[in-house]
């Protein structure tokens, strides 16, 4: 693959070390950059959390590299997780299981429960392999904004405040992974993201929706309305709807916008492929400062179920 040959053997045994001292490090995952700590580190999660400026009430994704690291932080391991981890890793899947004790409070915000998934990067296992130590990141963006999908989105967003950045290049996925809980009966879609439902039914069956009411406090903080935005005001346009004011842009799908735009970015037909493109497309589009991003509303089908999750709550619909 293309993708690590941008980082070198010293630059990984560099980055490694540091997460080893207790540092922070931002490196490439398939789906998103993610900020990294030793998942086993309290202090070392605790400055993830500083610098992202994100809640201790949500919980962060746990890394792996070996099915060996997976029992130092999972204390249960179902024949559905077995399924989906012979199916889907490395890549964009992230388990929900209970936890062990050696897993900080801090990482699962209290919860006794830890995601974990082992990403399909080269440059993310080399790391979490050479640092051989479970690696905790969340996405490596500031609370609530957009996620990185290049390391220059990084630097942009928590800048000096990470101890060091490995630049493996564009992310493939281009969102973030996709969550399951399973811990009771029913398999349960935390979060949509890189790998579909239907996918994950083609394995173990039938995956139930957690229901999604505002004001009820959440299980997963992914499902926070207004996470993944742009600080230009989206919005979700049907075909006919007009706009009249001001300057924007329009992400076009399939019905081209009835008034005048400044930007006009034809978007790809297939979900994953719209899905590598979106968040480059509105970090690129948030820095012209224009009054109002449209986009052209996916369709509601399953397959769109990640791209129209992350556009909602970019527009906060
Ligand atoms: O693709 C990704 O998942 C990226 C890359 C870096 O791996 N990471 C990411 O992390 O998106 P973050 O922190 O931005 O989102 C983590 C999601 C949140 O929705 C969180 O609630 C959920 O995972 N999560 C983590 N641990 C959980 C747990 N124990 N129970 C429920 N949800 C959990
Ligand atoms: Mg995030």
């Amino acid at each position: 693959m293309t993708q690590h040959l941008a980082v070198s053997d010293a630059e990984i045994r560099h980055a490694a070390a540091l997460l080893r001292a207790g540092k922070l490090v931002a490196f490439p995952t398939e789906t998103v950059y993610g900020l990294g700590a030793n998942a086993l580190d309290a202090d070392a999660v605790a400055r993830i959390f500083a610098v992202k400026g994100r809640p201790p009430s949500s919980p962060i994704i746990v890394h792996v590299s070996s099915m060996g690291m997976v029992r130092q932080v999972v204390s249960e391991w179902p024949e559905r997780a077995e399924a989906l981890a012979q199916s889907f890793w490395p890549g964009p899947l992230t388990l929900v299981l209970r936890k062990q004790p050696a897993v900080p409070n801090l990482v699962t915000a209290g919860l006794n429960t830890v995601g974990v998934r082992m990403p399909s990067h080269p440059v993310a296992l080399a790391l979490i392999k050479e640092a051989d130590l479970p690696v905790a990141a969340p996405s490596a963006n500031r609370f609530t904004q957009l996620s990185p999908t290049t390391a220059e989105h990084v630097r942009r967003s928590l800048g000096s405040q990470v101890d060091y950045i490995l630049d493996g290049g564009r992310c493939a996925v281009g969102i973030e992974s996709t969550v399951l809980s399973l811990t009771s009966e029913e398999s349960m879609l935390l979060r949509p993201g890189g790998i579909s439902r239907q996918q994950i039914e083609a394995i173990i069956g039938r995956v139930v929706q957690q229901a999604e009411t505002p004001q009820q406090a959440h299980p997963s903080p992914g499902m926070h309305p207004r996470h993944y935005s742009p600080r230009t005001r989206l919005l979700l346009v049907r075909s006919g709807e007009v706009l009249t004011s001001g300057a924007g842009a329009y992400l076009q799908l399939r019905n081209p916008p009835m008034w005048k735009v400044e930007e006009l970015i034809q978007m790809p037909d297939r979900p994953e492929d719209y899905a590598a493109q979106i968040y480059r497309v509105l970090h690129r589009l948030d820095a012209l400062n224009l009054d109002w991003i449209a986009a052209d509303a996916p369709p509601t089908t399953a397959d769109w179920e990640a791209v129209l999750d992350r556009l909602r709550r970019a527009s906060s619909e």
